[in-house]
């Protein structure tokens, strides 16, 4: 019995944490990459699985590179460079991959 409770509260609990993330992800993406990349959720959905993982790889060194090699992306560099972005990637995935376009998921709002 008791272990059968233990099993549903830490599968509620971490379900929990992932929408959490998810959430965190997209305010993150509010704060940092909305200015440039217009709503969250249209470019989130612009790509699948496969291509977030892709570009997330060694700690979104795909994502940097893109902003670097851009005339037109160098505001974002002094974040792309920061130790924050490092740390906010694991809510980026979480929230990229939650709304990836072969998820079929698509928010409730923005
Ligand atoms: C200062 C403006 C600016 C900011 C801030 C910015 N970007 Fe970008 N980003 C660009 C530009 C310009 C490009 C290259 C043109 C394009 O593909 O849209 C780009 C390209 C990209 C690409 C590759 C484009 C593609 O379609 O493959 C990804 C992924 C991306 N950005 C993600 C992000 C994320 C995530 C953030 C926030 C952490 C962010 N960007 C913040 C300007 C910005």
């Amino acid at each position: 019995m008791n272990k059968i409770f233990l099993i549903v509260f830490l599968f509620v609990f971490s379900s929990f944490s992932v929408d959490a993330s998810v959430y965190k992800g997209h305010k993150l993406f509010k704060m940092k990459c909305l200015s440039c990349h217009g709503k969250a959720l249209d470019f989130v959905i612009s790509k699948t699985t496969q291509e977030w993982e892709f570009l997330l790889q060694h700690n979104g060194k795909m994502i940097r590179n893109e902003h670097l090699q851009r005339e037109d992306a160098q505001a974002s560099m002094e974040y792309f460079n920061s130790d924050s972005y490092k740390d906010h990637i694991p809510h980026f995935r979480d929230f990229f991959l939650e709304y990836a376009a072969d998820t079929g998921n698509i928010p409730a709002c923005d």
